[in-house]
């Protein structure tokens, strides 16, 4: 079974007389995205040599449920305030701000839910569960958010600007890699999470990119909306983002070679992250 087929078989539901909380839970789950951060763990576990990926399945579930959580948040009104994601209306524009905190609070509970009872050792359940409890908890995507949030209108330097990237986005992206290391029983799981940064950064800069460039049609959300955030664009003009995502990718490339994850990272980089 294709990881897709296995995600859309296991979208969240639970049954009761609310109106509508059932068809919220699955809204934005069912109207796509790329799954890039499951790819790049599945990926990256069968690279490393893990023999039967369909059991990393619902860790990969987890990580989309997790990923999707913090989309359903950042769109709300005292965040982002978006009214469109993956080309349909934003959750709480749909059902109302209410419904969408408590969906993206209920698939952030139900992403560690499906992975502490999966099939894989307790050991391995275990240490995926605190790498993402951290990776998407206060020490990384919580913080970058807070931060995102906090300096809007506000400029940073570089070097803060990093670290806003490198924990709103770079630490979810990070776990992946490090969680196909573990999946695939490897050493030198913080070299993995480095790249992840990395890779993370990258993909931040390249969605800063989008938001400066593609129609709202095919980003699927709205565009020219960063104007009061730190982004790279709005530090380096577009130009200057473009230059820094071009020799990001060519270390992220060399360094993911080394460690064994380098043709999952080239395609996947060819495909999502184009600058
Ligand atoms: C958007 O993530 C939010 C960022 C961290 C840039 P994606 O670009 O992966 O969004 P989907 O999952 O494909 O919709
Ligand atoms: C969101 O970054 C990062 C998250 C942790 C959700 P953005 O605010 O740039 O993501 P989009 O552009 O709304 O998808
Ligand atoms: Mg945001
Ligand atoms: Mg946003
Ligand atoms: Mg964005």
């Amino acid at each position: 079974m294709s990881f897709s087929d296995y995600f859309n078989e296991h979208i969240p539901s639970v049954e009761s007389f609310h109106p509508h909380f059932d068809e919220a839970l699955g809204w934005i789950l069912k109207a796509g995205g790329k799954h890039f951060r499951a790819q790049l763990m599945l990926s990256c576990a069968g690279e490393l040599g893990m023999k039967n990926i369909h059991e990393a399945y619902p860790v990969a579930l987890g990580i989309e449920l997790i990923h999707a959580y913090s989309l359903i948040h950042d769109d709300l009104p005292a965040m982002d305030n978006a009214d469109l994601r993956r080309g349909v209306e934003s959750v709480h524009k749909k059902f109302g701000q209410t419904t969408a905190i408590l969906v993206g609070d209920g698939l952030n509970t139900h992403a560690f839910y499906e992975i502490s009872r999966c099939e894989l050792s307790y050991k391995k359940r275990c240490k995926i569960i605190e790498i993402l409890a951290k990776n998407a908890g206060i020490k990384g995507m919580i913080i970058g958010q807070a931060i995102d949030c906090e300096f809007e209108g506000k400029s940073l330097n570089e070097k803060k600007l990093r670290f806003l990237h490198e924990h709103k986005t770079g630490a979810l992206i990070a776990a992946c890699i490090q969680i196909a290391a573990i999946l695939a029983e490897r050493k030198h799981k913080k070299e993995y999470h480095d790249l992840g940064l990395d890779l993370g950064l990258a993909f931040q800069i390249n969605d800063d990119i989008i938001d400066a460039t593609a129609s709202e049609q095919d980003a699927g959300k709205p565009v020219a909306h960063d104007i009061a955030k730190n982004s790279f664009v709005n530090l380096l003009g577009l130009e200057g983002a473009r230059s820094e995502l071009k020799s990001l990718r060519e270390k992220i490339i060399k360094k993911a070679a080394k460690l064994g994850v380098g043709v999952s990272i080239a395609e996947l980089m060819q495909t999502y992250i184009k600058g």
